[in-house]
């Protein structure tokens, strides 16, 4: 199919559009605009050997809105988002906006080392006027000292105060030679009592026969790139909450964390393939 040349968006300057992006594919699966031809052909093929790559993004996006919408009910105002992704429709500080009246503040900070999902938060964040409660910080979630000095994260999160920390699809992308246990204590230990950490993670989960083949070969793409994934089952993703009470429903499929909605079909398909959960500092 051929691309109409105003298809794609204005590149941010610094940003290759000659080469797929793991966080621009990911755009195009939620149906967002800030992708391009390559983009969209990376993200053609996958859908051929996997058709399960764009419900499970939705759902994974939709757990997120739900996370934000109740830390906000449950009185929380601060959000470290890491591994944001290029911000599509749905965007935590979009949710904070839509669900908090005029006279509540909350702030967000959005974590993220690709240059495009800096380049375009920035824009859309500019763009938005929302750079006073909202900005983005462009670091390894890896390294939370890095995180955690930045002067953006010091300037709009307060750590005296709960903070929901969300990893929301990003800890796939850390292996077991990054010490993830280490990384997401580090980020733990930060928090008050009252804080949430949000997790979701891509897994074989309960899933079998030809979508379990397609998921496997989706991470050996996905092991090609610079942007290698590491699936993780349910047991192993329980100790990332060091001992945090889970809020109910304890860890699940992603759309059946605190449902909004029924299933269709393919939607039902993608379900068994990650795992979430949200827990409470005591
Ligand atoms: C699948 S997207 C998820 C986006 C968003 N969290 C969501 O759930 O909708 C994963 C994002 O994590 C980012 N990422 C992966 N590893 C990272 C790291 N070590 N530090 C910062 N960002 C990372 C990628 O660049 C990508 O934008």
């Amino acid at each position: 199919m051929t691309e109409k040349p105003d298809a794609a968006p204005k590149a941010p300057e610094g940003v290759d559009v000659e080469k797929p992006s793991a966080a621009r594919v990911y755009d195009w699966y939620l149906g967002g605009k800030q992708n391009w031809a390559v983009d969209r052909e990376f993200g053609r093929r996958v859908e051929k050997m996997w058709s399960l790559a764009r419900p499970g993004a939705k759902q994974n996006r939709e757990f997120m809105n739900r996370v934000v919408r109740a830390a906000l009910d449950a009185g929380i105002r601060q959000f470290l988002d890491l591994g944001s992704g290029v911000p599509t429709a749905g965007n935590v500080h979009e949710v904070v906006e839509a669900a908090l009246g005029d006279d509540d503040e909350a702030t967000v900070v959005y974590v993220d080392y690709e240059p495009v999902a800096v380049a375009h938060a920035t824009l859309i964040l500019e763009d938005e006027a929302a750079t006073d409660w909202a900005g983005i910080v462009q670091a390894d979630m890896r390294d939370p000292r890095a995180v955690l000095n930045d002067p953006r994260t010091r300037e709009l999160i307060d750590f005296d105060k709960p903070v929901c920390v969300m990893l929301m699809a990003v800890l796939h992308f850390v292996g077991p030679d990054d010490d993830p246990d280490g990384i997401v204590r580090a980020y733990r230990d930060k928090l008050v009592s009252g804080s949430w950490l949000a997790i979701s993670q891509m897994s074989e989960g309960d899933g079998s026969g030809p979508a379990l083949e397609g998921l496997r070969w989706f991470v050996e793409q996905y092991r090609k790139t610079s942007n290698p994934m590491w699936l993780r089952d349910r047991d192993e993703i329980e100790p990332f909450f060091g001992g945090w009470p889970l809020l109910e429903p304890g860890i699940t499929h992603l759309p059946d964390w605190r449902p909004e909605r029924e299933l269709n079909a393919v939607e039902a398909e993608a379900r068994p393939f990650a795992w979430c959960a949200v827990a409470r500092k005591p």
